[in-house]
């Protein structure tokens, strides 16, 4: 019988943190501010911002949406962002992701300034994080941690296993297991012996994006398992990346998917957005 870790608890611990954060700020005159940026009408895409605009009003953080349409050029999109990067009430400015077809994500995350990019996606910012130099930790990675560190999990000197190397999850995850000392591999879909490797792991991260992909047999007994999954199943159920019936009696820690990982994003999130609030008011990041 595995502990659970319970995603949405720790969330609301951060997101209580962020909330007194956001207070003594205002106290200084400092008003954290994001920016939203929402193209075309993916259901999924609107539900994450919805989200998202919520957590901001419920902690204090001033918030805009844009929410263009999808038929928006390249040339629009990238104007708009230069408008944020210029304005002094916006620290942070998240584009969601995906964007319609014919739009160059990879462009519009590079016109972002670096200090107002809260997502970490800039070159610059991913750069910082291989080097151990950061401001900003993508959100999902970043929720990751703090979810191990909420049950005092040691990283340092342990076998670390991560499932998927997307630029957004996989190889951030990695590095930051990395920086707490973890033994880290990557598998991807050309990995010879997954499940013998997945087996090696004292702590187990899926990040694939398939359902129920993690089983019983790929995981060493006791291993704490964390599912980024978001997922259906075959009834069209959400799932993670992890098969939590049966995985879950024979590990010591697993996150449930929902009210695992997924919470954590955006309490991380907000915490980025307080720490461009302090870059951009001439503050030096605090790890
Ligand atoms: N789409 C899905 N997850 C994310 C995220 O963390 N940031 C952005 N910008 N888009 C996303």
């Amino acid at each position: 019988m595995a502990v659970r870790i319970d995603g949405k608890a720790v969330a609301a611990t951060v997101r209580a943190g962020v909330a007194e954060e956001v207070a003594a700020l205002k106290e200084k005159g400092i008003f954290p501010g994001l920016a939203v940026v929402i193209v075309g009408d993916d259901p999924a895409s609107r539900t994450y911002v919805n989200n998202k605009k919520k957590a901001c009003a419920e902690t204090g953080i001033y918030s805009e949406e844009y929410a263009l349409p999808a038929s928006t050029t390249q040339e629009e999109l990238l104007r708009l962002v230069e408008t944020l990067n210029q304005k002094k009430d916006i620290h942070g400015i998240l584009v969601q992701s995906p964007l319609p077809d014919g739009l160059d994500e990879e462009a519009v995350v590079e016109a972002i300034s670096p200090q107002k990019d809260v997502d970490a996606f800039h070159p610059e910012n991913v750069g910082r994080i291989m080097i151990g130099n950061f401001h900003f930790l993508p959100c999902t990675p970043a929720g990751v941690m703090e979810l191990l560190r909420s049950q005092n999990i040691e990283v340092a000197g342990k076998r670390c296993v991560v499932i998927g190397r997307s630029n957004i999850v996989g190889k951030p995850m990695a590095m930051l297991l990395l920086h707490q000392n973890g033994t880290v591999t990557i598998c991807h879909s050309k990995t010879q012996n997954l499940a013998e490797i997945c087996r090696s792991a004292d702590i187990l991260v899926a990040a694939v994006g398939k359902p129920k992909f993690v089983t019983a047999d790929m995981v060493k007994p006791g291993a704490v398992v964390i599912d980024v999954g978001m997922d259906r199943d075959e009834n069209g159920k959400l799932c993670g990346d992890v098969d939590y019936a049966n995985v879950e009696p024979k590990v010591g820690y697993i996150t449930p998917v929902p009210g695992g990982v997924g919470p954590m994003t955006i309490a991380m999130l907000l915490k980025n957005t307080i720490t461009a609030a302090k870059l951009q008011n001439g503050w030096q990041y605090e790890a």
